[in-house]
């Protein structure tokens, strides 16, 4: 199965009560018709929405059950920017090198 991506942009828009989008570990969920079965309640996920709430999912300690029906309403991936790319690559090229003798 193809994975689609997004950017943090796009997924910005989603921020209303037509369409309700969040990010939490660089996943993006469409949360749109999970807002009122969510046991901590609808206003909460639409103060995030369009948002990453990672530290705020990781804040109220969420279950495995809740992860299991995350994958319900996983739509794609973040689209990582060409900038933390080559970021990305350099940091870990560092820490490779540091191993060198
Ligand atoms: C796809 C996203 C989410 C799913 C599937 C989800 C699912 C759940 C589930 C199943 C529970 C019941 C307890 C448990 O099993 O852990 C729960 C509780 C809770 N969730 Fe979420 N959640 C999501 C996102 C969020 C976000 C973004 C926030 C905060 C902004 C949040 C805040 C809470 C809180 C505060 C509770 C505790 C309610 C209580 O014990 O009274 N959740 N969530």
């Amino acid at each position: 199965m193809s994975t689609n991506y997004f950017s943090r942009e796009e997924v910005a828009k989603h921020n209303n009560s037509e369409s309700i989008w969040i990010i939490i570990k660089s996943y993006v969920y469409d949360v749109t018709d999970y807002l009122n079965e969510h046991p901590g309640g609808a206003e909460l996920i639409k103060e995030c929405a369009g948002k990453d709430a990672t530290s705020d999912f990781n804040n109220f300690g969420h279950s495995s059950d809740a992860s299991n029906l995350m994958k319900l309403y996983k739509i794609g991936k973040i689209k990582v920017g060409i900038a933390y790319f080559i970021f990305y690559v350099v940091y870990n090229l560092q820490f490779t090198l540091s191993f060198l003798p």
